[in-house]
């Protein structure tokens, strides 16, 4: 029942039959209903609205080892619905055996982030899908090789023209297929989710675990705060804003300025989201954390003085005239409770979202 509830498509049944006859694009449009705790401020491009045939073609894609040069890998591979689309590894394993340089990410509410990959690199996702294909460590392929691999396989051109109305398979609906398909993985239902929609109530323990993790400190009028909702507030537990938080003196990935070459950028990367971040290990870019608490060691004890090092963190103490955060252990507790609050069960089970070609 309930992932229904994450987002309900309404097939417009009434243009069934008339659409077909002029329209390129067989497919009715789907009435796609984002949950509404998550804003409307989200973009489906035009040239890509979400359809059920795009969606099913998406996901045959991203679980397709083929378009790995040496068909060792596919996109599920480093990202696991069972991790949360994470893979569980500090680096993940490309072809060939090659690593990658950071940590994969969980593929989770993509639909409210504007700038994906760790450094911001790719501006749609569907330029993310074209990258990650390319990608030396990652699959390895060249677009044109992916596309005639797909156009060879007798699967796939019906699918083509189910979902774009075309057999001829380009580069550009293969990133519009994937896109689609990494739109729908939207994780809605942890138990967080619940208190804000009203469905629950919240316990007393969890209300201060959400308000912990959510206040910045301000020691002069003895409240407290874990000031994590600095960058990861709002309802989607991140802000998608990027920062430096400290995590080395000297960075060695400098993660925005490679993007956008400033100095003030060096070593910022982007707060992601932390839903399902309890089957996420290990963490950060570069997955140097095995556990939350180690993360939760690094924001409370061991903050690098680097030069880039983000005011929001600089000016959060618990201590007037602090120069750490200065939890207690027991705070550091209720913080680590609201983290295990993210967990989505029915997004990491949803059988929408597994693997087509092995049958459940
Ligand atoms: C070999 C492992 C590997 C494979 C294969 C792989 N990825 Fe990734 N993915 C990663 C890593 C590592 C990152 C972080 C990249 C960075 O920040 O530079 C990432 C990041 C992403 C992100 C960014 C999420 C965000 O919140 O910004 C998306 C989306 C994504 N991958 C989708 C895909 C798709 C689609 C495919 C298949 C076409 C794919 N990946 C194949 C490892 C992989
Ligand atoms: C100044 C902004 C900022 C604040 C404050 C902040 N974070 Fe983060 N958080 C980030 C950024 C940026 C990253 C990614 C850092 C990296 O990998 O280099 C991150 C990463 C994480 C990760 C790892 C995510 C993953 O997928 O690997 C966790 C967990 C986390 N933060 C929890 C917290 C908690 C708990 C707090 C409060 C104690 C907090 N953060 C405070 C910005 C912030």
């Amino acid at each position: 029942m309930h992932h229904h509830q994450l987002f309900t498509f309404i097939a417009l049944l009434a243009l069934v039959g008339c659409q077909s006859k002029k329209d390129a694009n067989p497919q009715p449009a789907f009435r796609f209903a984002p949950p509404a705790h998550f804003g409307t401020r989200f973009v489906i491009p035009a040239d890509n609205p979400i359809t059920e045939a795009g969606f099913e073609l998406g996901r045959m894609l991203f679980y397709d080892k083929q378009l790995s040069i040496d068909q060792s890998v596919s996109c599920a591979s480093c990202h696991q619905q069972s991790k949360a689309f994470a893979d569980g590894r500090p680096f993940s394993r490309g072809v060939a055996g090659a690593n990658t340089k950071r940590n994969s990410m969980s593929i989770v509410n993509l639909l409210w982030v504007t700038r994906f990959n760790w450094d911001g690199k790719a501006n749609t996702i569907e330029e993310q899908a074209l990258l990650a294909l390319q990608s030396p460590t990652e699959m390895g392929i060249s677009l044109s090789e992916a596309a005639q691999r797909l156009q060879n396989d007798s699967r796939y051109p019906a699918k083509f023209r189910a979902a774009f109305g075309t057999e001829t398979i380009t580069p550009d609906l293969i990133g519009k297929a994937l896109a689609q398909f990494e739109r729908m993985l939207i994780s809605s239902n942890s138990r967080f989710d619940k208190i804000i929609k009203g469905e629950v109530r919240a316990t007393a323990r969890e209300q201060a675990a959400i308000d912990l993790f959510m206040t910045h400190p301000v020691p002069q009028i003895n409240l407290r705060g874990g000031n994590c909702g600095d960058c990861h507030g709002s309802n989607l537990t991140t802000l998608n804003t990027f920062h430096n938080t400290g995590l080395d003196l000297i960075p060695k990935d400098l993660g925005l300025a490679l993007i956008t070459g400033r100095l003030s950028d060096q070593g910022r990367f982007r707060a992601p989201s932390l839903r399902n971040i309890t089957l996420t290990a290990p963490y950060m870019h570069d997955g140097r954390f095995n556990t939350l608490e180690e993360v939760l060691d690094h924001y409370n004890d061991h903050i690098q003085p680097t030069a880039n090092l983000d005011p929001l963190i600089i000016e959060a103490s618990n201590e007037v005239n602090g120069k750490t955060l200065g939890l207690t252990p027991q705070e550091k507790q209720e913080l680590l409770f609201f983290l295990n609050m993210l967990t989505d069960t029915d997004f990491i089970n949803d059988p929408r979202f597994s693997n087509p070609f092995e049958r459940r």
